[in-house]
């Protein structure tokens, strides 16, 4: 696995991304859905499996779940799950602490 740093510190994050919000992130050729909650950061892929919409474009519900814009289905930011199984999962990716920076990792 490949480990790419994403913010560089604490703040760096903080600044980026305020709790319970999403952010758009491209690494090489993947888009990635960066998310911020209560608990903590997650990613998942930004691309909504029912007709592609980029779920950062979203919301994040009390849940902790990732909402699509277009028509609503919801997304486990843990672990990829569409919560109610009228579609497929997003994919989602390790994302750690190292060194104080915020990094995610790539197969
Ligand atoms: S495009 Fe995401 S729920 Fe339909």
């Amino acid at each position: 696995m490949r480990w790419v740093t994403v913010f560089s510190s604490v703040t760096a994050a903080e600044k980026a991304l305020a709790e319970n919000s999403l952010r758009r992130l491209r690494i090489g050729t993947r888009v990635i859905c960066l998310a911020r909650t209560p608990s903590g950061y997650y990613a998942v892929e930004d691309s909504c499996p029912h007709r592609g919409v980029a779920l950062s474009d979203g919301h994040i519900n009390y849940l902790e779940e990732v909402v699509c814009p277009l028509h609503s289905y919801r997304y486990s930011l843990k672990n990829g799950r569409e919560c109610d199984q009228a579609t497929m999962d997003v994919e989602t990716y390790p994302l750690r602490w190292q060194e104080g920076a915020l990094q995610i990792g790539l197969s």
